[in-house]
């Protein structure tokens, strides 16, 4: 099946490769088939969603000042995360309850993302024990995101399982200690089945929702700077933290022990009118240099965009919402092909930009709007 065929709708084709995919038309799609309630929770940003558009508006702002008459006869995207060789520097980023978008869950999101070859987080909100979906990994590695909860018992338990399960790497959150506040997904929520619960951590807080008027105010995951340290000490597996906009904070992680940090504002989720990822990429990546490895997400819906944060001194970039809409419209096929078009798409920016390896992609080549 092509992605030209079943998802978007008018982008111009070349055999079974895709020139062009808009995802404005992908997410028109998804929506008009996921349930309404599905879709909130999917498009949902804090209060006025002001971050959320922004984070995508502040990629395209950027400008490109490519390299011309270079020998473009081999593009290389692979690229060293963890002292492990990939194929390309784009990840899956954790996004939780993913049979909202498709019976299958996480599972389906795991086989597509095996298929593309991108390392998968998976989400601690995850609606399929980890051990099942681990079963659908290959030769990508799965890492898993952590919320620490407040009984440290049950979070070692679930360290132990993930290790255990073969998860290489262990992604703790840190931009959400209480849950912002999304009128959209409020106004419209799913749900409670018993389906859609948190299974890997049954103990925590937000085995329900974030919208519900009980945890107003409560902080969910008090994770402190000490609680890193802990886990640092505690995992067998690299740290990583995910939801830092500032290059101080993010020095101090890689102090404590992280092996890289994810600059993140949870794609305008919890707190909104934060800066854009865009606009601190730069200045944390160059705090970090030599310290600790700095990936990014938020609003990255091209390859022109990867090219951006690459050349700003991201070593990879995770995508968000993209892989949902890929999920819900065609299970893990659907999340194998919106990866392998951003993947294609970087190639031609790298070619177009006369950048052959990721190497290759420098700060010149990008310049404000
Ligand atoms: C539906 C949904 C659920 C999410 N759940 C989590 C989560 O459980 N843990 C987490 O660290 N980030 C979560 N995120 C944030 C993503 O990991 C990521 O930071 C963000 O989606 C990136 O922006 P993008 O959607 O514009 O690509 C979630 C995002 C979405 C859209």
């Amino acid at each position: 099946m092509s992605f030209a065929v079943s998802f978007i709708a008018g982008s111009h084709a070349r055999g079974e490769c895709v020139d062009s995919v808009d995802f404005d038309a992908l997410e028109g799609l998804a929506r008009e088939k996921m349930p309404p309630a599905s879709f909130a929770f999917c498009a949902a940003g804090a209060d006025d969603e002001i971050i959320a558009n922004e984070n995508i508006a502040a990629w395209r702002n950027l400008r490109l000042r490519p390299h011309v008459l270079r020998d473009l006869s081999t593009i290389d995207t692979s690229v060293t995360l963890l002292g492990q060789k990939h194929p390309h520097p784009i990840l899956v980023a954790p996004t939780g309850r993913h049979k909202l978008f498709h019976p299958q869950g996480e599972r389906a999101t795991a086989r597509g993302a095996a298929a593309a070859n991108a390392p998968y987080v998976v989400a601690s909100n995850a609606n399929v024990l980890a051990e099942d979906i681990a079963a659908e990994r290959k030769s990508a590695p799965q890492w898993f995101q952590l919320y620490y909860w407040p009984n440290q018992k049950e979070v070692e338990a679930l360290i132990d399982r993930l290790a255990a399960a073969g998860f290489s790497a262990l992604v703790l959150t840190v931009d959400a200690p209480v849950p912002g506040w999304s009128p959209r997904a409020a106004r419209l929520q799913h749900e409670p089945t018993p389906e859609i619960r948190n299974i890997n951590m049954p103990g925590s807080p937000m085995a329900r929702t974030a919208y519900h008027p009980d945890f107003v105010g409560k902080v969910m995951y008090p994770a402190t700077w000490r609680e890193l340290e802990w886990l640092v000490k505690r995992s067998r597996v690299p740290v990583l933290v995910k939801g830092v906009l500032r290059a101080d904070d993010a020095v101090r992680c890689a102090e404590v022990g992280a092996r890289a940090v994810i600059v993140s504002n949870h794609g305008g989720r919890h707190l909104d009118t934060t800066v854009t990822t865009a606009a601190v990429i730069g200045e944390i990546a160059a705090a970090l240099s030599g310290k600790a490895e700095t990936y990014v997400d938020g609003g990255i819906r091209r390859g022109t965009d990867i090219l951006k944060a690459l050349a700003l001194g991201a070593r990879a970039v995770l995508i968000g919402r993209p892989v949902i809409w890929g999920l819900a419209l065609h299970g893990a096929e659907g999340v194998t092909q919106v990866l392998d078009h951003l993947r294609i798409e970087l190639v031609r920016a790298m070619q177009l930009c006369g950048a052959r390896t990721l190497a290759e992609i420098t700060s010149d080549l990008v310049a404000p709007h």
